[in-house]
Parts: C-alpha cells; sequence; structure tokens
C-alpha cells in the first residue's frame, strides 16, 4: 500500500512561488491499478517523480507498507520494489536486449522466459532479443522494449508515465492487456481503454486532485464532461 500525505509541491520562478502540486492525499492499493489522468500540466509527471523519488516534495509524508520513504533517494525506493518506466527511454550501446532483461529482472533468464516478456508487449521476440538497444531501434520499438523491462522487474509497485506515448493505437489494444494486478500500479495516461482497464482512475487538475473514485465512475463523470465540451484531456473522449 502506497500512501500520500497532504504532498504538495512547489518551485521558485522569477521570485514567485509556483504550486505545482497542492495538498494530494490518497491511498493507492495493493494488486491493483490506478490510472493518473488530467489535462498537459496538471502535475501528473511530477505527482509520479515524487513517488519514485526523482524530487523531493516540499510538504507532505509518502508511505511504503507503512514505511515512511519520504527521504529515501530513488536506489533504496527501488529496493523496497518501487519502479519507474521513464516517458522517454535511455538508449545504450553494446548491450542487448536480452541483457536489459536480465539486469531488469536481476537475474539470469532463459531466452524463452526472456522472450515471454518481449511478446507480452507485443513484439516479435525472437527479432529482437539479440539486438542492441540502441538508436537503430525506432521510437516505438524502443518504447515497448522499456515497457518490458518494465515488467521484468520484481518490483511491488510500478510507476508508468504515459505507456502510450510513441506507440501506434492500432497496437493499442493488446497494449492495455499487459497490466496484471499482480502488482500495484500506478499508470499515467490518457488512453480511454487504458483508463478502463483501472481499478481506480485519479483526476488531477491545476495540480490538484479532483476526483479519485472507481473507474466506473470516474470515467461517467468524464463522459458527462465530454457531453458538455468541457473536457481536453482524455484522447478518445475528446
Ligand atoms: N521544476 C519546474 N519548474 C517550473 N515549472 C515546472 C517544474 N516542473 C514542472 N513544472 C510545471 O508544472 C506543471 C506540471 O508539470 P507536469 O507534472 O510535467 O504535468 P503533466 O505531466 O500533468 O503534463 C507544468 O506547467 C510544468 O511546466
Ligand atoms: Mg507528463
Amino acid at each position: 500500500m502506497l500512501e500520500l500525505k497532504n504532498i504538495s509541491y512547489s518551485v521558485v520562478e522569477r521570485d514567485n512561488v509556483k504550486t505545482i502540486l497542492n495538498d494530494i492525499s490518497c491511498v493507492f492499493d495493493d494488486y491493483s491499478i490506478t490510472a493518473i489522468t488530467g489535462h498537459n500540466g496538471s502535475g501528473k509527471s511530477t505527482l509520479t517523480k515524487i513517488i519514485m523519488g526523482i524530487i523531493q516534495p516540499t510538504q507532505g509524508k509518502i508511505y511504503f507498507n507503512n514505511i515512511d520513504i519520504t527521504d529515501m533517494p530513488i536506489d533504496e525506493r527501488a529496493k523496497l520494489g518501487i519502479n519507474y518506466a521513464f516517458q522517454q527511454p535511455i538508449t545504450f550501446k553494446g548491450i542487448t536486449v536480452k541483457d536489459l532483461i536480465d539486469m531488469a529482472s536481476n537475474s539470469e533468464n532463459s531466452v524463452s522466459n526472456a522472450c515471454d516478456y518481449l511478446s507480452r508487449v507485443g513484439i516479435c521476440a525472437k527479432d529482437y532479443i539479440n539486438r542492441d538497444f540502441d538508436k537503430t531501434l525506432s521510437g516505438g520499438e524502443q518504447k515497448r522494449i522499456e515497457l518490458a523491462l518494465a515488467l521484468a522487474k520484481k518490483g511491488k509497485c510500478i510507476i508508468f508515465d504515459e505507456p502510450e506515448a510513441g506507440i501506434d493505437l492500432w497496437s493499442f489494444d493488446r497494449l492495455s492487456e499487459i497490466f496484471d494486478k499482480d502488482k500495484l500500479y500506478i499508470i499515467v495516461s490518457h488512453q480511454e481503454r487504458l483508463l478502463k482497464r483501472a481499478d481506480k482512475i485519479m483526476v488531477l487538475e491545476n495540480g490538484r486532485l479532483v476526483t479519485y473514485d472507481t473507474a466506473g465512475k470516474v470515467l461517467n463523470e468524464l463522459n458527462k464532461m465530454k457531453c458538455r465540451k468541457n473536457i481536453g484531456g482524455i484522447d478518445e473522449i475528446r
């Protein structure tokens, strides 16, 4: 269980204090999928970076299974089982996809095991397993491999920031199915298909948590807002 208590984040910009997240409190349940959505600039990536420890909140506390992790660096959070899949994957020269899967899972995988992770994200495993993870891969291929690496990690909680970014919508149907309920998943997304797969949806607006409820209820609300032509953040609702 991950708990945020009164999390705020502000920066000083040209002598003015800019509040990016404002007093966010919530609980993310184990073995469940929570989707975070909202307009561009509403604070979604900032919130996930705070959970991972990439940036520190200016106020508030974060607890993971009742352990206060607020001041814990990224590597210690990772040891506790909190992992993060970056919005933009980083490429490496001289390291194969199989090497990366072994590193991610912290174990030597059989080829068939490693291939399973790749198949799960919809790529033909045998074509990629021995390839270097470098710039010769297309953006969409890199992104899928990055998702496979996140899935290979043995953590208890995985945070994805816009996993759909850079992946064609034709194959997104299958992609939304890669998230099982084997862990606590926190997924920033605008994709209605992915939101429908979530147990709960959180909506951020100008750094505030405006809604956090079961997916059915929140999607219903978002659809009503769409009818009033009042929303611009959800791809397939827009
Ligand atoms: N270090 C920073 N300094 C100034 N503004 C920032 C900083 N980090 C984020 N922001 C601003 O905070 C807002 C929220 O950013 P972000 O969390 O990336 O939004 P989202 O992921 O919801 O699109 C944006 O307006 C962004 O420009
Ligand atoms: Mg973002």
